[in-house]
């Protein structure tokens, strides 16, 4: 179902004392300020249970940054939809761009990861978005739409209304350079546009599409405005619960 949502993706930040305080002072935020959207975190792997220990009643969904493509066995390093099942988290993060870049991760392993998560009751996180080169050849429309299709597109109806979308546009990663709200918006009515092609309207009505890439207090309100835009999986200021609760606020 198509809601507001504000996720933060922590990336591979924080020590445990640190995570700790993070989160707690997230709780405390969410309990005396009423919010207009959910909010999510994906914390490093190591902290999941803790996070769930926090936010006991939910008070936050808890987020994995990856899943393995990998049901179980002799995986090294990985974490199955299984695990993050069994310790109820709400879902995990897929497709991120910089696992593309550092993991060689395709829109086919995605499909793989995307399929396992929700088979195990997972709510995917699935990233795309075009490189600064692909929008600069004016290809950004092409490369969403591929991203979009390989990933997604095996799925029946009833599966890709669970999945939420984010498109971040991997200029605008960690960069200051925040796409412009009509920049974002046109991707996102492409998105949506995409899978009503497919799905129909109504299925397509029903998908959150979050933007990702540079939200900061001062712009999220603007972002989130967009009639095609549901929220933002937010990088380096949702590190910091004063400007991660300014961006919840955008939706205020
Ligand atoms: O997954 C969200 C992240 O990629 C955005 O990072 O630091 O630009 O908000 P940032």
């Amino acid at each position: 179902m198509r809601k507001n949502i504000v996720a933060g993706n922590w990336k591979m930040n924080k020590n445990v004392i640190e995570a700790q305080q993070l989160m707690f002072q997230l709780l405390d935020y969410k309990k005396h300020n009423a919010t207009h959207c959910e909010v999510w975190i994906a914390p490093p792997s190591l902290y999941l249970m803790m996070a769930k220990d926090v936010f006991a009643h939910n008070e936050i969904g808890v987020f994995a940054q990856d899943i393995s493509e990998h049901e179980s066995g002799a995986y090294t390093g990985e974490i199955s939809a299984d695990m993050l099942a069994s310790i109820h988290a709400a879902g995990a993060i897929i497709g991120h761009s910089e696992r593309r870049l550092y993991h060689g991760e395709t829109d086919a392993l995605c499909n793989v990861k995307v399929k396992l998560a929700l088979d195990k009751g997972l709510t995917p996180i699935y990233c795309n978005g075009e490189t600064l080169e692909q929008r600069k050849a004016g290809q950004h429309l092409e490369v969403v739409k591929n991203q979009t299709e390989e990933a997604l597109f095996t799925l029946t109806a009833d599966e890709i209304k669970k999945v939420v979308i984010a498109y971040e546009p991997v200029w605008a990663i960690g960069t200051g350079e925040t796409a412009s709200p009509e920049q974002a918006q046109e991707i996102h009515a492409h998105i949506r546009n995409l899978i009503a092609g497919k799905y129909g309207q109504d299925v397509a009505d029903e998908i959150s599409i979050l933007y990702g890439g540079s939200v900061k207090p001062d712009n999220a309100k603007e972002i989130f405005s967009q009639p095609d835009i549901d929220g933002g999986l937010i990088g380096g200021a949702a590190l910091k619960v004063d400007d991660f609760a300014k961006i919840i606020e955008g939706f205020n």
